[in-house]
C-alpha cells in the first residue's frame, strides 16, 4: 500500500520537486500553503495537468493550531502519515546591527518552531505504528554560518540538533530522522539576493553553478524509502563542494 507523505511549503522551488520525486516513489503526497485558496487550486490543477495527484491543505507553519487542523485532514483524506518532509522557510537577511526582533522571530518561528508544530503532529503515530521517516530540511548556513544570516543560520543549527535528538527517541521504533542542509539552489529564495553577491556566492562553489530542486528532491526520495532504515540522526550535505565537514 502507498505511504503518505507530507511536504510543508510543497509550492516553493524544492518542495515542488520534493512533492513529484515522492508522487515519482508511489507515495501519496499532500502538502501545505498559506495565503489564498485560490492559487493553492490553480497549483494542483497545473501538477495534475502534469500527472501529479497533490493534496493541498492550507497551513501556517507558526501556527501550532493550524498544523493540528492541517495534518488532521491529511489523515482523513490520504490516511496516517508516514513521511513528514520540513521544508517550509523563509530568509530575512541583514547584517545583525540591522536586525530587527521581528526579523529574527520570522525566521525563527517559520524556519524552527514549525518543525515542533508539525513532527508533533506525526511522530507519535509514527512511533506506534512502526515506520516514520521525518527529514529536516536546513541549509549549508545552518552548518558554516552566514554573514547577515545570524537568524536564519540558528534556526538551521537548530533544527538539526532536533533531528538528533528525535532520531535517538525513534530508533527503536522505525522512524528515522534526518536532515538535509543544501548548499545554494536556484529557487526563487536564491533569486532574490541581489545579483552582484549571488554571483559571488556562485564564484565560490566549486561545482560552479547552483543547486538543482530535483538535487535535493532525489535525496528526500531517498531517506523517505523503506532501504533508508539505517541512515539516522543523519546530517546530509549536497552544495556543489562549497562546504565540506
Ligand atoms: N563576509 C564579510 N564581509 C561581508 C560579507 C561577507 N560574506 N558580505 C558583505 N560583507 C561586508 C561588505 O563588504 C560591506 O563592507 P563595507 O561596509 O566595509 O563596505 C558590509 O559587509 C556591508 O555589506 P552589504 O553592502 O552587502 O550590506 P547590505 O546591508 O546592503 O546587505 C546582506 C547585507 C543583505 C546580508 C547582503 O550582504 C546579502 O544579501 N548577503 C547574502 C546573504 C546570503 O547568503 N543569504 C542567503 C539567502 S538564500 C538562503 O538562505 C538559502 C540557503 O539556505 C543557502
Ligand atoms: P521558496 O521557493 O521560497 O519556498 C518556500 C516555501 O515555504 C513556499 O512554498 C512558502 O509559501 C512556504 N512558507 C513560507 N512560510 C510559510 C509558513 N509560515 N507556513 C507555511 N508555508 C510557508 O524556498 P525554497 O528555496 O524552496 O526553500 C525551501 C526550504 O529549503 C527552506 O526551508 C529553505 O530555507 C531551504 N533551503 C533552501 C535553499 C536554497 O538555496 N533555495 C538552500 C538551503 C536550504 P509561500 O510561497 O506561499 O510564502
Amino acid at each position: 500500500m502507498s505511504k503518505v507523505a507530507l511536504v510543508t511549503g510543497g509550492m516553493g522551488g524544492l518542495g515542488a520537486a520534493m512533492c513529484k520525486a515522492l508522487v515519482k516513489s508511489s507515495h501519496k503526497v499532500a502538502t501545505t500553503y498559506i495565503g489564498d485558496d485560490a492559487p493553492a487550486h490553480e497549483w494542483v490543477a497545473k501538477m495534475k495537468g502534469e500527472g501529479f495527484d497533490i493534496l493541498a491543505v492550507k497551513c501556517d507553519v507558526t501556527s501550532y493550531a493550524d498544523a493540528e487542523k492541517a495534518v488532521a485532514e491529511v489523515v482523513a483524506k490520504l490516511g496516517p502519515v508516514d513521511v513528514l518532509v520540513n521544508n517550509a522557510g523563509i530568509t530575512r537577511d541583514g547584517v545583525f546591527k540591522k536586525m530587527t526582533a521581528d526579523q529574527w522571530l520570522a525566521v525563527i518561528n517559520t524556519n524552527l518552531n514549525s518543525a515542533f508544530n508539525m513532527t508533533k503532529q506525526v511522530f507519535d503515530g509514527m512511533c506506534e505504528r512502526g515506520f516514520g521517516r521525518v527529514v529536516n530540511i536546513s541549509s549549508i548556513n545552518g552548518q558554516k554560518g552566514q554573514f547577515g544570516q545570524a537568524n536564519y543560520s540558528a534556526a538551521k543549527a537548530g533544527i538539526h540538533g532536533l533531528t538528533m535528538a528525535l532520531a535517538q527517541e525513534g530508533a527503536k521504533k522505525g522512524v528515522t530522522v534526518n536532515t538535509i542542509a543544501p548548499g545554494y539552489i536556484g529557487t526563487d529564495m536564491v533569486m532574490a539576493i541581489a545579483e552582484e553577491v549571488r554571483n559571488k556566492i556562485i564564484a565560490g562553489i566549486p561545482v560552479g553553478r547552483l543547486g538543482k530542486p530535483e538535487e535535493i528532491a532525489a535525496l528526500v526520495a531517498y531517506l523517505a524509502s523503506d532501504v533508508a532504515g539505517f541512515m539516522t540522526g543523519a546530517e546530509l550535505a549536497i552544495n556543489g563542494g562549497q562546504h565540506m565537514m
